[in-house]
């Protein structure tokens, strides 16, 4: 029967030659059997109920309307059964064409990894390439084929609680670790059934939404747009990213949903894009309150217009389109375009061949939540752990520590470990909180004494009293303190980003014990702790780290795993500094001397330094770095140059060193920043070794939007610079770029 099946489907896709079909060839021979109803239906996108399964996951309506043919595709339906059973309503429509069911699988789909800012963190590519293919390999066992990630909006400012879901503040780093999320999702291709389609998020400048409130409006310049927001959008167009989706705000007065400048000017003529463009949720009809359209109506035709080709759940192109087009507002050609990209990719997934092809139990139960995929889980949330502080060299901890204790709201803690994009609720049980990791890693005869302390927001001192008992008699304290998973994450905006409640508090009573304190700093952004920083002997910054954040965290408190993760954003003393970020311009009136901020650019009540700057992060060893070497000082404008020095591990611990390399151009026809990452190597070092690294310079590091905004490379001084962080630059050179 297969055989046969096989044969037939061959058959089918011959052409009139004889030869095989393309995939272009398919998607217009469909095409032209379509009536415009089924190609408006294409291009809707209905959400189902995560909560539920078989049919009843979406509406009877729904169910209806995908019999009919109405539906292109579904977001929030999941399990292979549940794909299955929905896809059967869609083999009962004329045309058979097959749904699409998408995602928001952020990071990973059962096994839960850390949330993206932290693996960011982790600054290993690799690693972070693998999260993505092992959420991708779970996630279409359960029947889905799309994802709404990686979301790779650069945010300079930690209010904004979606800065969870990015790399950080960096656009060198942003489009490195987008370009590797995207080959993790799409693994060996659409269509292999361990793949998915990634989606590029949010086109664009939402990051920036102004004062940190989700949803606000940004204004931000041209070259700013280009330099910061939009390359790491053009790094995953470069690696095949699939979609895109178009941000909710508004971009210097124009919404990105109707933006034609954004979404057809740049994205389809000037990066060559083949893929899908899908609309946030509900944005075609946000059109609306931004005061950009005056109704439903227009909104759908300046949305489809700009190239906003999917409607996700404002249901706008499904009750206009079709008005639209007969009263000749709409081109039909239009939405052919738009449906051409759907069905390309449904039969680059080779749906048509088998729409079930990715609801299949069998894969499903063997992959959900494996052994192999929660040991990777463990390892790249130990990896994503960064170490800020390690006065008196408390951690790793070490068998004198007899009696520990274990304090903090967040000690006990199962569903914050989670993260905020964790879709669906899959129940506690297989999270591992700090004190079960703790308890199982604690060497034999150790003591533990948990007490809770405070919760993570009230003002309820009543726990104080105990915790300070406990503290009192151990040998050591660990702290586990930090936000609740739903205070940072979409609509999570905060104008106070300090410790929540009285937990800082908390820390000062137990640090006043004089007993030595670590403290576990768990958040989905950056926040504030000046006083912690100041006064605790060690600070590990655990984000939020997914199913093995407990075991993660043992693994590197004990030294089984030496920490080697760098920030991938700034930490800020207070909310007042910020916008704060390590690439800053270096203005007419730099502050030079921190006690003299007489007339320069500096605040009187605050030092401009941040609490701890991007790239910063500490190991267990220390590195020492010599012998820069530049192949020549002078370079021209196309020529590469090589340079390399060496790191010797002089500490007692093996480990691992990020090697950073910044440039600065001195002067140019614009004003540069201060220091740009342009490179950077994760290399392990044994204790005593020392090992070379080498980085490239060529046009492409030294390129940047000139006066013109014509990425070129300008003549003169540049100055490079190798660091342990972008306040930790221990070698320097000057290069000049001449004229060949
Ligand atoms: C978010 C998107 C997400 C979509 C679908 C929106 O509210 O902004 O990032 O992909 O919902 O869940």
């Amino acid at each position: 029967m297969r055989v046969f099946f096989s044969i037939a489907l061959l058959f089918l896709s011959l052409n009139i030659y004889g030869q095989k079909e393309t995939i272009s060839q398919r998607v217009d021979t469909l095409l032209s059997q379509m009536t415009l109803d089924e190609k408006i239906g294409q291009i809707n996108q209905f959400s189902g109920n995560w909560e539920q399964t078989g049919p009843k996951a979406v509406t009877p309506q729904i169910l209806d309307e995908i019999a009919q043919g109405r539906v292109g595709s579904l977001l929030n339906v999941h399990g292979a059964a549940t794909t299955r059973s929905l896809q059967q309503y869609a083999m009962k429509s004329r045309l058979k064409i097959p749904l699409l069911f998408a995602q928001d699988v952020i990071h990973g789909y059962k096994t839960t990894f850390p949330i993206p800012l932290a693996e960011a963190a982790s600054w290993d590519i690799k690693a972070i390439e693998k999260s993505a293919r092992v959420a991708a390999a779970e996630a279409s066992s359960a029947g889905i084929h799309w994802t709404f990630a990686p979301m790779v909006d650069i945010c300079r400012d930690p209010r904004w609680g979606r800065v969870m879901e990015g790399a950080g503040e960096d656009t060198y780093l942003g489009s490195i670790i987008g370009a590797a999320r995207v080959r993790g999702f799409q693994g060996n291709g659409i269509g292999s059934t361990d793949a998915l389609i990634a989606c590029a998020k949010h086109f664009a400048g939402y990051g920036a939404s102004m004062a940190g409130r989700d949803y606000n409006t940004t204004d931000i310049s041209d070259r700013t747009l280009w330099e910061v927001y939009l390359p790491p959008f053009e790094s995953v167009v470069k690696e095949g990213v699939g979609s895109f989706m178009t941000a909710f705000n508004d971009l210097n007065g124009v919404p990105a949903t109707g933006n034609k400048y954004l979404l057809t000017e740049v994205l389809r003529k000037k990066w060559g894009f083949t893929g899908m463009v899908v609309s946030d949720w509900g944005a075609i009809g946000e059109l609306i309150p931004h005061g950009f359209a005056k109704d439903g109506k227009e909104a759908a035709c300046k949305a489809l217009l700009a190239g906003c080709e999917i409607d996700m759940e404002s249901h706008l192109y499904k009750n206009n389109l079709k008005q639209l087009v007969l009263d000749g507002e709409i081109d039909e050609k239009v939405i052919v375009e738009a449906v051409r990209h759907i069905l390309y990719k449904k039969f680059e997934l080779g749906l048509f061949e088998d729409p079930y092809k990715f609801s299949d139990e069998k894969r499903e139960k063997e992959t959900l939540g494996n052994a192999a995929n929660k040991a990777f889980a463990r390892e790249i949330a130990a990896k994503s752990i960064v170490l800020l502080k390690n006065n008196n060299e408390i951690l790793p901890l070490t068998k004198k520590y007899k009696k520990i204790s274990l304090i903090g709201p967040l000690m006990k803690s199962k569903a914050d470990m989670r993260g905020n994009w964790s879709i669906v609720r899959w129940g506690d049980s297989d999270i591992v909180s700090p004190y079960e990791g703790i308890q199982k890693r604690a060497p034999k005869g150790a003591e533990l004494i948990y007490s809770k302390g405070c919760e993570i927001s009230t003002n309820d001192r009543s726990g104080f009293t105990q915790a300070i008992e406990v503290a009192k008699n151990s040998d050591v304290v660990i702290m586990a303190m930090g936000e609740s998973w739903n205070m940072t994450g979409e609509a999570k905006s905060r104008t106070d980003i300090s410790l929540p409640g009285i937990q800082e508090e908390l820390i000062k009573e137990i640090v006043a014990t004089g007993k030595p304190v670590v403290v576990l700093l768990m958040a989905g952004r950056p926040m504030t702790f000046e006083w912690t920083a100041a006064n605790a002997g060690s600070i590990l910054y655990t984000w939020w780290l997914g199913n093995e954040a407990g075991n993660a965290i043992a693994d590197v408190l004990y030294g089984d795993y030496n920490p080697a993760a760098r920030l991938p954003i700034t930490i800020p003393r207070s909310v007042g500094q910020i916008p704060l970020f390590y690439n800053n311009k270096n203005t007419g009136r730099p502050l030079i001397d921190e006690n003299n901020v007489s007339y320069v650019s500096a605040y009187i009540d605050s030092p401009n330094t941040p609490l701890y700057s991007f790239g910063y992060g500490l190991s267990y060893t220390r590195f020492e770095y010599s012998d820069l070497e530049t192949s020549n000082t002078k370079i021209g404008k196309k020529d590469t140059l090589t340079v390399k020095c060496k790191v010797k591990n002089i500490g007692k611990y093996d480990g691992e060193e990020v090697v950073q390399l910044y440039l600065r151009d001195i002067s140019a026809s614009v004003t540069r920043p201060v220091k740009e990452l342009k490179g950077f190597d994760k290399i392990f070092i044994k204790a005593g070794e020392t090992k070379e690294v080498e980085f490239k310079i060529g046009k492409e590091l030294l390129a940047f939007y000139d006066i013109n905004m014509k990425r070129t490379v300008e003549c003169g001084m540049f100055e490079l610079m190798i660091g342990q962080a972008s306040d930790k630059i221990v070698l320097r050179e000057m290069l000049e770029v001449i004229k060949l």
